[in-house]
């Protein structure tokens, strides 16, 4: 019979083998936390309720989860694991009828794909307890498991095992779902009594079985998903892992990558069909790039929006910013936040933006630094145009109106305002508005002293 099914994370543990003064489910991969990651798995098995358990810097837990509909338990000591699912005791023991799928948190490798047929067979045989198994690569550092006499289970845990036990390939995985009724009635039995004087969750798999209550095992195939992020070279791989997945799962769709090692690409970034991302390129956080747009090595796009067949020529940075469709970028260009540039825009080398508006079809191609502007369509920023906008105390803005043209080297001292189809002569330094149509020159009158250079020399 199919049960309802409550869900345990286990997240109280400092994560000492960091070495960080973060807790360890907080550390991201790919721009999301490790405890999101398995937040995220479980949810799509659409559980009635997702707990965690939580201790050390439970206010930063409760702060990454805010908003989402999750119960959060307190552990206050952190004794063990058997003791963080004893914390929700009060909490849980309320839905006696349901299934509890338990996991520790520092699982972000393991998939809903991974977690739906384990769940089936539990609530196929309607086990009191079923415990995921694997026989990874390294079983070091897992709890072993083995049978006893009367067909029961038990785990080691690597710090209590003999050097023959040590052998056993076959490891507890680190994720459970339990009758919560048998659950809480096995789980006062456990004791400290062992190598790190904890109270082991993996007890009670001996205690289940002895007991005669239906215990079982689930072996998963997917051995490399079972992998436990205990320090920073296993979160290394670990992104690793989930790297390839996502590029996997874009080139699946279309998208062109010509080398996987190395694109950094965050798990919430979208990507068109036939867009192509060359080597180095970084995506992160929720980027959104249309189709048939190339993007060109040691671009870092953050947070931005990128319209269909836009190029991004190399070594360009856009940050929190939303390109229109068909512009062109870079190569080293900059664009800070609130940038955006409209369809057929094209900015290039060593230009700058912040705040700023650009027009359908303008051009900005060279060494300019347009911050906190409004620029129409069709306008032509000379090479080495600054947009003054800040006077020390406040920031001010600049509007270029449609098909302006200012000339190289021209300094807009804002609040100022070129009207429409105006143009401002090279190296002005604009401090007054300039009327539509009109050309704006301010600039000392160029004197020339015939001879000058020999009769210095004498
Ligand atoms: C645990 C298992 C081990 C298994 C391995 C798989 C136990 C005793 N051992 O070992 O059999 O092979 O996972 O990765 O369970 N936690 C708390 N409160 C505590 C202690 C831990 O909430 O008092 C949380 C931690 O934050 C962590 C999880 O429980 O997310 C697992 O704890 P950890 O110390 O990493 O267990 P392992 O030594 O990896
Ligand atoms: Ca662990």
């Amino acid at each position: 019979m199919k049960r309802s099914l409550h869900a345990l994370i286990l997240a109280a543990g400092k994560g000492t083998r960091f070495k960080s003064e973060k807790i360890k489910v907080l550390h991201t991969l790919m721009g999301k936390s490790m405890l999101r990651i398995v937040l995220d798995s479980i949810s799509r098995l659409k559980p009635e309720k997702i707990h965690i358990v939580v201790g050390y810097q439970k206010d930063s837990i409760e702060a990454e989860i805010s908003g989402d509909r999750i119960n959060c338990v307190v552990q206050r000591e952190q004794t063990g694991t058997a003791n963080a699912v004893l914390s929700a005791k009060s909490v849980l023991s309320k839905e006696g009828s349901s299934d509890l799928l338990v996991m520790n948190g520092d699982l972000p490798l393991i998939r809903t794909e991974t977690l739906r047929p384990f769940l089936k067979y539990h609530q196929k045989i309607n086990n009191s307890l079923t415990f995921m198994t694997a026989e990874p690569e390294n079983p070091f550092g897992f709890g072993r498991v083995f049978k006893n006499k009367n067909g029961g289970f038990f785990v080691v845990e690597e710090k209590d095992t003999t050097s023959a036990q040590k052998k056993i390939k076959e490891v507890n995985v680190g994720i459970y779902l339990f009758n919560i009724k048998d659950l809480f009635r096995a789980l006062p039995k456990i004791s400290n009594k062992n190598k790190k004087g904890e109270y082991y969750l993996t007890d009670i798999i001996e205690i289940m079985s002895s007991e005669g209550k239906k215990v079982g095992k689930f072996k998963t195939g997917f051995r490399e998903e079972v992998v436990g992020v205990n320090d920073r070279y296993e979160l290394a791989l670990a992104v690793d892992v989930l790297r390839k997945r996502k590029i996997l799962s874009l080139t699946a769709k279309g998208v062109t990558v010509y080398d996987p090692k190395t694109t950094w690409i965050d798990f919430e970034v979208e990507i068109g069909g036939d867009t192509i991302l060359y080597p180095s390129v970084f995506l992160e956080g929720k980027t959104v790039i249309g189709r048939g747009c190339k993007i060109y090595p040691f671009s870092h796009i953050i947070d931005s929006r990128i319209g269909d067949r836009t190029k991004v020529l190399t070594s360009t940075v856009i940050e929190k910013s939303m390109l229109e469709k068909d512009v062109q970028v870079g190569p080293f260009t900059r664009l800070r936040p609130n940038s955006r540039l409209k369809q057929g825009a094209k900015v290039g080398n060593f230009v700058e933006m912040k705040n700023t508006v650009f027009g359908k079809g303008a051009k900005a191609g060279h060494l300019s630094y347009l911050g906190d502007s409004e620029i129409a369509q069709d306008v032509n920023i000379g090479a080495g145009t600054i947009c003054c906008n800040y006077n020390g105390e406040k920031k001010s803005k600049t509007v270029i109106e449609e098909g302006a043209f200012i000339g190289s080297g021209v300094e807009l001292v804002a609040p100022v305002r070129v009207g429409k189809k105006a143009y401002v002569g090279a190296g002005s330094t604009i401090t007054k508005n300039v009327s539509p149509g009109s050309l704006a020159v301010e600039r000392g009158k160029q004197i020339e002293r015939k001879n000058w250079a020999r009769k210095r020399r004498k």
